[in-house]
C-alpha cells in the first residue's frame, strides 16, 4: 500500500530541520481566518451533495500515464454507458506534472506526456459532458515527488479555476510540521489556506481532502476527521487500496482492510461530508464476481464516493454490471445521505443498515469468510419499528421476498447480499426463504450433513422439491429430497451425504449446492440455492511438489523472475557459486538441507501461501531454508502422527534489505548481486538466504507441516533437526 510509504515521506521531510524552517514562514503567511481553529474555520460550501462518482488513473496506471490514457478512459465511461449513471468525474492523478514550476512559479504538465497541457484536457471531458477532476499535495512535493503547492495555494487554486477544473484531491505527501505546531495543527493550517484559495477563485470545485489519511488509526484522527469536514467536501481517512497489478490475495485483503477502517467511521459523515475509504477496483485482474460485488455493495451502504481505478476500455461484463446497478448506486446516492452503520456481527459476517430518504433500508448481509454460510438478523436490528411484513428486494439478483421479521441470506465465501428492505408487501410476494447446512463444521469432508430449509414469510410452501448439485466425479445421496409442505415460519431438514474422489494434494475448494423449488400459494413458483463450501488440504508428498521453481534466475536468461514482486529474483549463477546448485547439500549453523534439485527458470513459485507439506521424522526442530520479501513473519503448524499439533513463528530476514537476524534467523548463504530482466545488478547490498527454527514437541513423529499462508515468505528447503 502507498500510504504507509506516503506517512515515511512525509516523515522525512518533517525530520528535515532546515526544510521545515525554510517553509515555516511561508506556512504562517496563510490567510488568517484560513488558519484559525477548526470550530471557526469557513465550512466550505456543499459541492457535493451525493458522493462523488468518477473515475481516477491511480490504482490502474498509477504514473504510467498520458493525455490518451485520460481520455481513452474517459472515452470508455461515455460509452460504456456509466457516465450517464453517474460515473461523471475524471481525475488525473500524481505525476500529471513537470518537475519545476515555471518561471511564473505556476505548475505546467509534462510536455510529454501531456502535450496539450491539462487546460485541453479539461475542455475535451467537457465536451463529453465530465467532470474535470485533478491532483496535487498540500505539501512540499507530491508522494511522487512532484512540485507540491506549499505557500502556492492561490496561484494554484486559480490556476486550477482557470483550467475549468471542477474537482480537487489534495494529497497529504511531505506536508512539514511547523516549529511550535503540532502535525495535526500544521496539517489544519495547510488545508484550511487551500479551502479558502479555492472559495477565493468563485469556482465550485470539488475539495478532496487527503489529510485523516496521514493521521489513520493515531490520537488526532477523530479531529482531522472533524476539520476536513469543515474545508472539504470528502476526505481519504486511511491507507490506499491495493494497486492493480497486485495479487488477488492482496486486493482481497485491502479491500476488507480498507472497509475494516471506515464502517467504524459512520459518526463522522454527515450528509455531504463524505468518507473515502478509497477506489472501486471492479475490473481489476483477480478479483472474483463476488469480491468485486461486495466491494460495490458495500461503498454504497457506507455511502462511500464510488471512484473507478481500472482500464475502463477493457471492462468485463461482469465489471460493467457490477459498476453500473443503478439499484445499488441508488443507495449510494441516497438523497438522505446516510452512511450505513454496522448492526450485527457474528463469526465471520458483519451485517451493516443504512436508513433511505423514502422509508425504506438498505441492509448488508456481508460474509468475510471462506465458507459459505446462511446470514441471518431481523428488521428490529436493521432499525425498524414493529411490524409483520417486509419486503426484501435483493439488489444484485433482483428476487423479490416477504419476510415476518427475520431477514437473512445464503451467502457464498467473500460475498455480500444487499437488500432493499421495506414495510409491507401482500400475499402475492413470495416468502423469504433460506438453505441452511449444519454439522459443517463437524463433519469430515465431505460427509453428512443437515441442511434447513427455513420459510420466513407469512405464507407456507407446498410442492416443495431439494435438488443437490455438486462438481462432477462427486455423489450426493440422495440428490432430491421431496420435502412437500413447509409451514410458514418453519423449518424442512432433510440429511445428505456428500463422497468425492481423492483430492490433488493443495487446497481445493468445492461446492455442493441445494436448490429448492416449491409452490408459495398465490405468489406461485419461486426458489431458494444454499451453497455448501468444501475445502479439503491434502498434503503435498514434498516441498518440490508444492514449489516447482527456486526463485532463481539465469544471468543468461533475461525472462522474468519474479522473487520480490517487482521482477527480480536471484542470480542461479551466484547461487552456484556460493553452493547452492540443484540437489547440493547445504549446511549451514549446524543444520542441514537440500536445494532444490528444480532447475532455475520461470515463473518464480516458492511463496508460502498455506500449502500443506508431508514430512516424517522426530527431533527436536524443524529447519527452514528461506527468506522473505515484504517484512513478515508468519504461523507454521506441525501436525504429528497421534493428530495433535504444535506451531511456531517462522521469520527470515529480507532477502536483501534489512537487518540480517530478523526473527533470530541465521545467514546461510550471501551473494554480492542479484539478478534482473537486464542482467545481474548490486544495489550496494549483500543477498542473503537464511536458515530458521521452529520447536518440535519432543518424542513425536511428524506427519506434515503447514507452511505460513504468507506470500512474501519463501522457503527453499526444510528439514527435521535431530
Ligand atoms: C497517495 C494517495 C494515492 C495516490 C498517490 C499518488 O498514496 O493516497 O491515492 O494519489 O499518493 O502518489
Amino acid at each position: 500500500m502507498t500510504s504507509p510509504l506516503a506517512r515515511r515521506l512525509r516523515r522525512a521531510a518533517a525530520g528535515c530541520g532546515s526544510l521545515a524552517i525554510a517553509v515555516a514562514g511561508l506556512v504562517a503567511a496563510a490567510p488568517s481566518g484560513a488558519a484559525a481553529t477548526p470550530a471557526t474555520a469557513a465550512q466550505y460550501p456543499n459541492y457535493a451533495p451525493t458522493p462523488p462518482m468518477g473515475w481516477n488513473d491511480w490504482s490502474y496506471y498509477q504514473c504510467d500515464i498520458d493525455e490518451n490514457t485520460i481520455l481513452g478512459n474517459a472515452r470508455a465511461l461515455v460509452s460504456s454507458g456509466l457516465a450517464a449513471k453517474g460515473y461523471d468525474t475524471v481525475t488525473t492523478d500524481d505525476c500529471w506534472m513537470a518537475h519545476a514550476r515555471d518561471s511564473s512559479g505556476n505548475l505546467v504538465s509534462d510536455p510529454v506526456k501531456f502535450p496539450h497541457g491539462m487546460d485541453w484536457v479539461g475542455a475535451q471531458l467537457h465536451s463529453m459532458g465530465l467532470k474535470f477532476g485533478i491532483y496535487e499535495d498540500a505539501g512540499t512535493a507530491t508522494c511522487g515527488g512532484y512540485p507540491g503547492s506549499l505557500g502556492h495555494w492561490q496561484q494554484d487554486a486559480d490556476l486550477f479555476a482557470k483550467w475549468g477544473v471542477d474537482y480537487v484531491k489534495l494529497d497529504g505527501c511531505n506536508v512539514p510540521t511547523k516549529p511550535g505546531e503540532t502535525d495535526e495543527q500544521s496539517y489544519h493550517d495547510t488545508y484550511a489556506a487551500w479551502s479558502q484559495a479555492m472559495l477565493n477563485t468563485g469556482r465550485p470545485m470539488v475539495f478532496s481532502v487527503s489529510a485523516p489519511a496521514y493521521f489513520e488509526d493515531g490520537p488526532d484522527w477523530d479531529k482531522v476527521i472533524g476539520w476536513s469536514a469543515q474545508v472539504g467536501n470528502l476526505w481519504r481517512e486511511g491507507a490506499d487500496v491495493a494497486l492493480g497489478q497486485e495479487s488477488a490475495a492482496a486486493k482481497w485483503s485491502s479491500l476488507k482492510y480498507n472497509y475494516g477502517y471506515n464502517v467504524g467511521l459512520a459518526g463522522l459523515q454527515s450528509p455531504g461530508r463524505w468518507n473515502d475509504p478509497d477506489f472501486l477496483l471492479a475490473g481489476d485482474s483477480g478479483l472474483t464476481r463476488d469480491e468485486i460485488q461486495s466491494q460495490m455493495s458495500l461503498w454504497s451502504v457506507m455511502a462511500a464516493p464510488l471512484i473507478s481505478s481500472t482500464d475502463l476500455t477493457h471492462l468485463s461484463a461482469d465489471a460493467l454490471s457490477v459498476l453500473g446497478n443503478s439499484d445499488v448506486i441508488a443507495v449510494d446516492q441516497d438523497p438522505e445521505g446516510l452512511q450505513g452503520r454496522l448492526v450485527q456481527q457474528g463469526d465471520g459476517y458483519d451485517v451493516l443498515s443504512k436508513p433511505l430518504a423514502n422509508g425504506d433500508r438498505a441492509v448488508a448481509l456481508f460474509n468475510t469468510s471462506d465458507s459459505a454460510q446462511t446470514i441471518t438478523t431481523s428488521a428490529a436490528t436493521a432499525g425498524f419499528g414493529p411490524g409483520s411484513s417486509f419486503v426484501l428486494k435483493d439488489l444484485v439478483a433482483k428476487h423479490v421476498t416477504r419476510t415476518t421479521g427475520t431477514i437473512a441470506a445464503d451467502v457464498p465465501p467473500h460475498a455480500t447480499v444487499l437488500y432493499r428492505v421495506s414495510p409491507g408487501g401482500d400475499r402475492f410476494t413470495a416468502p423469504a426463504t433460506t438453505i441452511t447446512w449444519h454439522d459443517v463444521s463437524t463433519a469430515d469432508h465431505p460427509g453428512t450433513y443437515t441442511l434447513g430449509l427455513s420459510d420466513l414469510g407469512p405464507t407456507g410452501l407446498s410442492d416443495t422439491t431439494i435438488a443437490l448439485t455438486a462438481p462432477a466425479g462427486w455423489t450426493v445421496t440422495p440428490s432430491t429430497v421431496r420435502v412437500n409442505r413447509v409451514g410458514a415460519g418453519e423449518t424442512a431438514t432433510a440429511k445428505v451425504t456428500v463422497t468425492a474422489p481423492r483430492a490433488a494434494p493443495g487446497t481445493t475448494v468445492s461446492t455442493v449446492t441445494a436448490t429448492a423449488r416449491y409452490v408459495a400459494g398465490a405468489a406461485g413458483g419461486d426458489s431458494v440455492s444454499g451453497p455448501l463450501t468444501i475445502t479439503s488440504v491434502v498434503p503435498y508428498p514434498t516441498l518440490a511438489d508444492a514449489f516447482n521453481n527456486v526463485g532463481a534466475t539465469l544471468e543468461s536468461d533475461t525472462a522474468p523472475g519474479n522473487l520480490d514482486g517487482g521482477g527480480d529474483s536471484y542470480s542461479a549463477d551466484a547461487l552456484a557459486a556460493a553452493g547452492a546448485t540443484p540437489g547440493a547439500t547445504i549446511t549451514a549453523n549446524g543444520l542441514t538441507f537440500t536445494w532444490p534439485t528444480a532447475a532455475p527458470g520461470t515463473p518464480d513459485n516458492v511463496a508460502t501461501a498455506g500449502e500443506a507439506i508431508e514430512l516424517s521424522g522426530q527431533g527436536s526442530a524443524l529447519a527452514f531454508l528461506g527468506t522473505e520479501t515484504g517484512f513478515t513473519s508468519g504461523q507454521v503448524v506441525v501436525t504429528y502422527t497421534d493428530g495433535t499439533t504444535s506451531t511456531g513463528t517462522l521469520g527470515f530476514p529480507n532477502w536483501c534489505c534489512s537487518t540480517t537476524t530478523d526473527y533470530g534467523a541465521k545467514t546461510a548463504l550471501a551473494m554480492d548481486h542479484r539478478n534482473t530482466q537486464a542482467g545481474p545488478a548490486n544495489y550496494g547490498v549483500t543477498y542473503r538466504v537464511f536458515s530458521n527454527t521452529v520447536p518440535l514437541t519432543a518424542g513425536k513423529t511428524v506427519r506434515t507441516v503447514t507452511l505460513p499462508n504468507q506470500p512474501a515468505i519463501h522457503v527453499f528447503a526444510l528439514a527435521v533437526t535431530p
